[in-house]
C-alpha cells in the first residue's frame, strides 16, 4: 500500500457492510452472470451436482478482488454467480487481510464451492502478472481512491487478462440530504475537493474515476454499462450515518479549514435530525466492463 493510504479499519468496513449490500447494481451482476455462463473460462474443470442431483461439469471462476480485504465484496457476489469459484482478494492491508482468512465461505446458489485465498501487495502498482488466469476482476470503493495513471495500469492489466471487471461502489460526487441545510452544497463541494486532493505526488481522482476508468476502458474497444448504486440510509442505518457525517465534515472543514466555524454546528444540527429521520442519500457508480466479442 502507498505510504500515503490510511486503514480503513475492520469496524468501518462491518458497518458499511449492509449498505454497500444494498447499494450495489443487481442488474450489472445479470449481465455479468450470463457473460461468465458464455465464457470458456479457464482453470481447473470440476463436477459438481445440479439442483436435480446430476452430475455437471462446471469450470472453475477465478475472481480478482481488488481491495478485498474485508471480504466484503465476496460474499455479496460469490451467492449470485454460477459455479465454483476460487476468489483472491488484494489488499495493502496485510493485518485485514489476515484477520478475514478464516471466515467462512458460502457456497454458491447452484451448489458450487467457493475457495478464498489473500494476497497482500500495493494496487497502484498492479500489473499484468498479478492478474493471470481471471476469469473476473472485481474491486469495491478503490477507483475513487487512485489516481489516473494508477486506474490505466489496472485497466491496461484487465485488458491483458482480457475477463470481465466489476468495479463498484466509487463515489459519484453528490450526496443528499433531507430535509436540506444551507450548508449542504458547500460542505459536499469541499468533500469532492478533498477527494481530489494531492498526496505526495499523487492526484487523486475521487469522483472523476468511474468517468476515467469507462473512458480507458472503451479506448481499447471494451463495451462499458455504468448503474447508479447509492447508499439511502435512514433510521435504520444511523450508526453508518452519523459516522459517514462526520468524517465527512472532518474531511471537508480539513480541506478548506475556514469551515472549522460552521462544521461542529452543521454536524451537531444534523445529529439530531438523524435521531428524528433525516435521510441520507450518497450516491456512488458502479461499472461493468466487458471485453469485446471475439477478443477473449
Ligand atoms: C473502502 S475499503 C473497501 C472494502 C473492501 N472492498 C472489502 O471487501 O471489504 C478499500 C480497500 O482497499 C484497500 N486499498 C486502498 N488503496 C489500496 C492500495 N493502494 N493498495 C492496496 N489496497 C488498497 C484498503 O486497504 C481497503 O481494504
Amino acid at each position: 500500500m502507498t505510504e500515503v493510504e490510511t486503514r480503513v479499519g475492520s469496524r468501518w468496513l462491518e458497518l458499511r457492510e449492509p449498505a454497500d449490500a444494498a447499494a450495489r447494481s443487481r442488474s450489472l451482476v445479470t449481465t455479468l452472470a450470463a457473460e461468465l455462463e458464455g465464457r470458456a473460462h479457464e482453470g481447473a474443470a470440476l463436477t459438481i451436482r445440479d439442483r436435480w442431483g446430476e452430475s455437471v461439469s462446471h469450470r472453475r471462476i477465478v475472481v480478482h478482488d481488488l481491495g478485498g480485504g474485508g471480504g466484503t465484496m465476496r460474499r455479496w457476489l460469490a451467492p449470485q454467480l454460477p459455479g465454483p469459484q476460487h476468489w483472491v482478494r488484494h489488499d495493502g492491508d496485510s493485518e485485514l487481510l489476515h484477520d478475514t482468512a478464516a471466515d467462512p465461505v458460502r457456497p454458491t446458489t447452484n451448489g458450487g464451492a467457493v475457495t478464498d485465498e489473500t494476497r497482500p501487495g500495493d494496487l497502484t502498482r498492479l500489473a499484468p502478472q498479478d492478474l493471470i488466469g481471471a476469469s473476473l476482476v472485481t474491486g469495491s470503493a478503490l477507483l475513487d481512491r487512485l489516481t489516473a495513471a494508477e486506474i490505466g495500469r489496472l485497466v491496461g492489466s484487465v485488458v491483458a487478462a482480457a475477463c470481465p471487471a466489476l468495479l463498484t461502489l466509487t463515489v459519484a460526487g453528490h450526496i443528499t440530504l433531507r430535509p436540506s441545510d444551507p450548508w449542504d452544497a458547500v460542505l459536499e463541494a469541499a468533500l469532492n475537493d478533498h477527494q481530489r486532493r494531492t498526496l505526495g505526488d499523487r492526484e487523486l481522482l475521487g469522483p472523476d474515476a468511474a468517468r476515467v476508468a469507462a473512458d480507458s476502458f472503451r479506448a481499447v474497444g471494451w463495451s462499458v454499462e455504468l448503474a447508479a448504486s447509492p447508499w439511502r440510509l435512514g433510521t435504520e442505518s444511523a450508526e453508518l450515518a452519523g459516522e459517514w457525517l462526520e468524517s465527512w465534515v472532518d474531511a471537508a472543514c480539513e480541506q478548506r479549514p475556514e469551515l472549522g466555524e460552521i462544521g461542529p454546528a452543521y454536524l451537531a444540527r444534523r445529529r439530531r435530525q438523524l435521531a428524528r429521520g433525516l435521510a441520507v442519500t450518497v450516491h456512488h457508480v458502479d461499472l461493468l466492463a466487458l471485453p469485446p466479442r471475439g477478443g477473449r
